[in-house]
């Protein structure tokens, strides 16, 4: 028969690994809330669009999810016409690759709920963007029961996969790293907001002083993504999703965790600003430019 996965998502992420399967020749079975996106998916791409995840299910067991955050994670796994119902109709068993960033109390809930039902749960959040999805070289954290769940071919079609233990140990070296890179990008924001609220301008800033540093190396490899108004690879809202739960799990295991609450402070700045849908480097713009405002705003009166 046939090898065949379903895939659902079709966000940034979720379409480029839908890519990745379909160039690997796999049969996919694609669903999204938007349905337009998989219709339109389908014709560029390939795949088969079903009109619900209950739906893709019964077609194929392997399941790839790639919503946004533990809600719609909840939603397509245990809500109505979700995976699980699809199963209790089929009487099938299935194996869920679940790709979304989540927070650590939603994976160990749904880790613990999906195998007492009799379902693989294989917690695999990757990282990368889209263009290394497309080209099969994310990092893929993988948890699972068993080590050899995380062992296959299929997730070694999309990178380089790392077996960390049980759930929620992927999620947990998730958060972990992307509260690193997302920390670093709120600091370049605050001393280009500090420079400029000073009145040194933030280009010179970046560019006599940061570029003449090794700080230069972060500069260049962000470029043009620092400033708001390109397209998204990662967005804003994301990345306060992903700082929230950061904050939550460090607070959990009792440590402050005030890098994180600083980062998902700023984020929710940017989303207040709605500028949610922006490319996350360019919180560094967003904070210089605020700076910039408030310095303009005060000169102007008189300050
Ligand atoms: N982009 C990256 O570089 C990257 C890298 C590593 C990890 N991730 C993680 O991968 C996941 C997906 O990221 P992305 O960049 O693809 O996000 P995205 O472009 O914002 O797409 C989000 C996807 O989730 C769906 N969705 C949102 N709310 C939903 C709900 N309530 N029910 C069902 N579906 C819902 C969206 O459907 P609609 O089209 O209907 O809105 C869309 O398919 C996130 O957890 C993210 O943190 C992303």
């Amino acid at each position: 028969m046939e090898e065949c996965a379903a895939l659902l998502g079709l966000g940034r992420l979720g379409s480029a690994i839908a890519r990745r399967l379909l160039e690997s020749g796999l049969r996919l079975i694609i669903w999204n809330r938007t349905v337009s996106k998989a219709i339109e998916f389908s014709r560029k791409y390939g795949g088969i669009v079903a009109p619900s995840p209950a739906e893709a299910v019964s077609e194929c067991s392997d399941v790839h999810v790639v919503v946004a955050d533990d809600d719609s994670n909840y939603s397509v796994l245990l809500g109505p016409q979700g995976v699980i119902e699809g199963l209790r109709k089929s009487g099938g068993r299935a194996t869920i690759y679940n790709h979304v960033t989540v927070s650590i109390a939603h994976s160990a809930t749904i880790s613990k709920l999906l195998s007492s039902i009799g379902v693989t749960y294989v917690e695999a959040p990757v990282i990368g963007g889209p263009d290394r999805a497309v080209r099969g070289e994310l990092l893929v954290l993988c948890a699972a029961e068993d080590e050899s769940h995380c062992a296959g071919q299929r997730l070694r079609l999309l990178g380089k996969v790392i077996y960390l233990g049980k759930p929620p140990l992927a999620a947990a070296a998730k958060l972990a790293f992307n509260i690193t890179f997302l920390g670093i990008v709120a600091s370049l924001g605050e001393g280009l907001a500090l420079a400029e609220a000073y009145g040194i301008e933030h280009e010179r800033f970046l560019e006599a002083i940061l570029g003449n540093t090794w700080i230069k190396t972060i500069v260049e490899r962000y470029g043009r993504r620092l400033w708001p108004g390109g397209e998204a690879r990662f967005t804003s809202s994301l990345a306060l999703k992903d700082s929230h739960y950061a904050l939550r799990a460090l607070q959990e295991r009792g440590v402050p965790g005030l890098i994180a609450a600083a980062v998902s402070g700023y984020y929710s700045l940017m989303v207040r600003e709605n500028m949610g849908e922006e490319d996350y480097p360019s919180l560094a713009g967003f904070l210089a430019k605020l700076a910039e405002r408030i310095r303009l705003q005060d000169s102007a009166r008189g300050g």
